[in-house]
Order: C-alpha cells, then sequence, then structure tokens
C-alpha cells in the first residue's frame, strides 16, 4: 500500500505504514498550498533540484523532523552546509536501499541553482522510488526526452509525477507524449497553475493520456490517492 498526498506544486507525501517520504516541499510562499510546513510530519526529503519552488523548505523541515535529504550531490551538500544533520548525495543514474524502500536518480532536462543564490547546483535529477510495493517516477522539472521509454521499460512505473505547465518545463501535449514513453499505470500531472505563467488544463491531460492506457488522477493540493 502506498499513500500519495499532492500538496501543491511539485510537492508530494508518499507514506506506507511506517515512513513517511516527501518530494519538493514547496509550502511557504506557495499560494495554492494548503499545509504549513511546521505541521508536515517527513522521515525523509527528496530533492529535484534547488529552484526555490522545489528546495522550499526541505532545510527547515529536515531540521524540525531529523529528516534525511536525498538529492544530487551538488545540493545535499549545499543542505548539509546549512546545517542539515543528516543527508544523502547520489547521482544520476545510481540509487540506494533506505529505510522505506530504495530509488534511483533520473536525467532531467532542466537547470539547477542553489536556493535562491546563483550558484550551481548539480544536475536536476527526478527520482523512480520504490516504496509500499509500489513504484513512483517524480520527473522533476523537465522538458521531454526520450529517454523516459528506457525509464518505462526498465521499471514497470505504476504512477507517473509529471509537470504539465509549460514554460519552465513540458506542456500538456508534451507531458502526454512522455506518458506514451513511460507507459505508467497511473499519472498524475503537477506542476501547473500555482501561478499564471504555467496555467495549464489537468482535464485537457486527461483526455490527451487517455488512448496511452493510463489512468490519470487530477488531485487537487491537499488530496490523497491511495495505491493498492
Ligand atoms: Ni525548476
Ligand atoms: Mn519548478
Amino acid at each position: 500500500m502506498l499513500k500519495l498526498t499532492f500538496l501543491g506544486h511539485a510537492c508530494f507525501l508518499l507514506e506506507d505504514n511506517a515512513h513517511k517520504v516527501v518530494i519538493d516541499p514547496f509550502l511557504s510562499g506557495n499560494p495554492v498550498a494548503k499545509t504549513s510546513p511546521g505541521d508536515l510530519k517527513a522521515d525523509f526529503i527528496l530533492l529535484t533540484h534547488g529552484h526555490g519552488d522545489h528546495l522550499g523548505d526541505a532545510i527547515e523541515i529536515a531540521k524540525k523532523n531529523d529528516a534525511t535529504i536525498i538529492s544530487n550531490f551538488e545540493l545535499a551538500y549545499f543542505c548539509s552546509q546549512k546545517g542539515v544533520k543528516k543527508t544523502a548525495g547520489l547521482h544520476i543514474g545510481g540509487g540506494s536501499s533506505f529505510p522505506f524502500g530504495s530509488l534511483k536518480l533520473t536525467i532531467a532536462h532542466h537547470g539547477s541553482t542553489l536556493g535562491n543564490e546563483l550558484a550551481y547546483g548539480g544536475n536536476p535529477v527526478g527520482f523512480i522510488v520504490r516504496m509500499g510495493g509500489k513504484t513512483v517516477y517524480h520527473s522533476g522539472d523537465t522538458g521531454l526526452f526520450l529517454d523516459m521509454k528506457l525509464i518505462g521499460e526498465l521499471d514497470k512505473i505504476d504512477v507517473a509525477l509529471l509537470p504539465i505547465g509549460g514554460y519552465f518545463t513540458m506542456d500538456v501535449n508534451d507531458a502526454a507524449r512522455a506518458v506514451d514513453f513511460l507507459r505508467p499505470r497511473k499519472v498524475v500531472p503537477m506542476h501547473y497553475s500555482t501561478f499564471d505563467l504555467i496555467k495549464a488544463d489537468p482535464n485537457d491531460f486527461a483526455r490527451k493520456t487517455k488512448h496511452y492506457g493510463a489512468e490519470c488522477i487530477i488531485l487537487k493540493p491537499g488530496e490523497s490517492h491511495t495505491l493498492e
């Protein structure tokens, strides 16, 4: 069993019976988020890249919960320099086991600075997470890339979390093509309509993904979906 809760933008909470893993906790300053960082409990925090709308409140949440931040090497090192005690800096193509299951880092075509500093944050990544007997792919911020076919071949993806907002990432049409490449059982759109620049219609995305056999689950911030 794996419970997936959308916390707005690219932020998701993954829970099995024993562990809480949060991805890209951008909550304060997020106009659509309903959860405050002080209320969020997490054992592990996964960061796809250092942009403010992904790093978000990760450092504060990690310190408060004694949580481990998992990211690329450069961003994990940055977090440790900011006083986070437990970090794991992996890199693209690599992975590891953790108490919640395991994960692997994938490529993502995007940029990555360190928080609000215009400093090199390593390469942005996506995550394949195995937890609660399920496989989740969070692509991070990315444009469409053909290697998504390989990602879908190597792992049977139960749910893919994909940006659809355009401007900084894939739009609805490119994200629908990503579903064609990845062939997940289910797909959840993210990274849209948080701001005017990335307005998109998730129902249009749901229509476009239908031929690829994926069930599109549209979650409003705060809503959950359980994978049995
Ligand atoms: Ni970004
Ligand atoms: Mn972003």
